[in-house]
């Protein structure tokens, strides 16, 4: 089990394994500054020490590093100058449970399509056909012969666009061209980073606007990747997105997260939301999905909008609402199944560990 805190009523320390549960899929909701960063590396952090299981994280705001980096793990920053290298056609033969490899990631591809390609209307009927198969010829030569020297990379999956007869062929290739002669080409080059280290931290802080949905979208595959192989090997992987909302807010990568949320318990996946947006959880049917599939809930300070709404939707008594009426920094509800209790965290500030999680300019170490 791991440390979330003292119970606040008995001063307990709170020990839980978020293996136990159902559905070990979490999320931690709290205003800004109220604690949810924090309180996600403790979790890491106590999970790196004492679990053999796989971290990831996902970090727009480029805050994770300095943790990542003490524990010995790989940060990987994805920007246009970066020399940080990862590649969306990477593939591995567990990719894929029951179907072939090449339908899930021709799923992806897809997305990633749609996203570059497609306007308001999405991708037609036509152009998805072109894709598939053009997904499938990419693919060939490595699957025959899987090494890595022959994963394909963009190039060649636009290389395999323009030979194709439709006009329609043409229009993707053209759109994809930017991303692969073009100046958003950080994406066609073959993975040159460590992904399989044990802590991974995908820093996409630097990706500009016109990139950050589709980098994103390629971190959550990678992710995926990752947490097939490691099923093989019987391992769990604990994936953390900070900055929720991003994802959430377009349609692609929304999609793909509540994918994450229905497929990753039964492989052995741990993901982990963080989000100051409770509203945005609540944007669509099938974003509200997240909210009730997730076992694990750290409630920090709330405002009061936001207050309402999760005690109607979580049934939290108004004493009980206390706990996360103008709170101090990791203090709140922890819900755990079907028990919530109230919790405080106060992390000695005179140790290394909190300032390497600290986000407050003036108490952050260079590193
Ligand atoms: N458990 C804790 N013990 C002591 N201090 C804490 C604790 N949790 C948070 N803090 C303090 O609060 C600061 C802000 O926390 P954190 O960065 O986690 O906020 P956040 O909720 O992620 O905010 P944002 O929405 O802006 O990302 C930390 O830098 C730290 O100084
Ligand atoms: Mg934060």
């Amino acid at each position: 089990a791991l440390y979330y805190g003292l119970n606040a009523l008995s001063n307990n320390m709170i020990m839980v394994d978020r293996k136990q549960l159902k559905n070990p899929n979490g999320l931690i909701l709290g205003t800004p500054g109220s604690g949810k960063s924090f309180s996600a590396k403790r979790e890491m952090t106590n999970a790196f020490l004492i679990t053999e299981d796989d971290i990831i994280v996902c970090d727009p705001e480029a805050e994770y590093f300095p943790l990542v980096q003490k524990l010995g793990g790989q940060v990987i920053r994805i920007s246009p100058v970066s020399t940080d290298y990862i590649n969306p056609l990477d593939i591995n033969t567990n990719y894929s449970e029951e179907e072939n490899p090449l339908t899930l990631k021709s799923d992806f591809i897809l997305s990633m399509c749609e996203l570059i390609v497609g306007g308001k209307d999405g991708l037609q009927p036509v152009e998805k056909t072109i894709i598939d198969r053009s997904v499938r010829m990419v693919y060939q030569e490595f699957l025959a012969d899987p090494k890595p020297e022959k994963m394909p990379i963009l190039e060649d999956l636009y290389n395999i666009l323009r030979n194709q007869k439709e006009p329609e062929a043409q229009r993707i290739a053209t759109a994809l061209e930017i991303y692969v002669h073009g100046s958003l080409n950080v994406f066609n080059h073959r993975t040159n980073v460590d992904v399989n280290n044990r802590f991974v931290c995908y820093d996409i802080r630097e990706l500009g606007k016109q990139l950050k949905k589709l980098g994103m979208l390629i971190v959550q595959d990678q992710v995926w990747n990752r947490v097939t192989i490691n099923r093989a090997q019987h391992k769990a992987t604990r994936y953390y997105m900070d900055e929720f909302h991003l994802l959430l807010k377009e349609e692609q990568t929304a999609a793909y997260s509540v994918e994450i949320w229905k497929r990753f318990r039964k492989w052995g996946g741990i993901p982990t939301g963080i989000t100051q947006n409770v509203k945005d959880l609540l944007a669509s049917r099938e974003v509200e999905n997240i909210f009730e599939n997730s076992d694990f809930v750290y409630l920090l300070n709330q405002a009061s909008g936001d207050r309402q709404i999760l005690s109607k939707a979580l049934n939290i008594s108004p004493s009980q609402q206390n706990y996360i009426t103008n709170s101090n920094a990791g203090e709140g509800l922890i819900f755990y199944g079907s028990t919530i209790v109230p919790f405080k965290d106060d992390f000695p500030k005179n140790t290394q560990l909190y300032r390497i999680m600290t986000t407050k300019p003036e108490e952050t170490v260079q590193n």
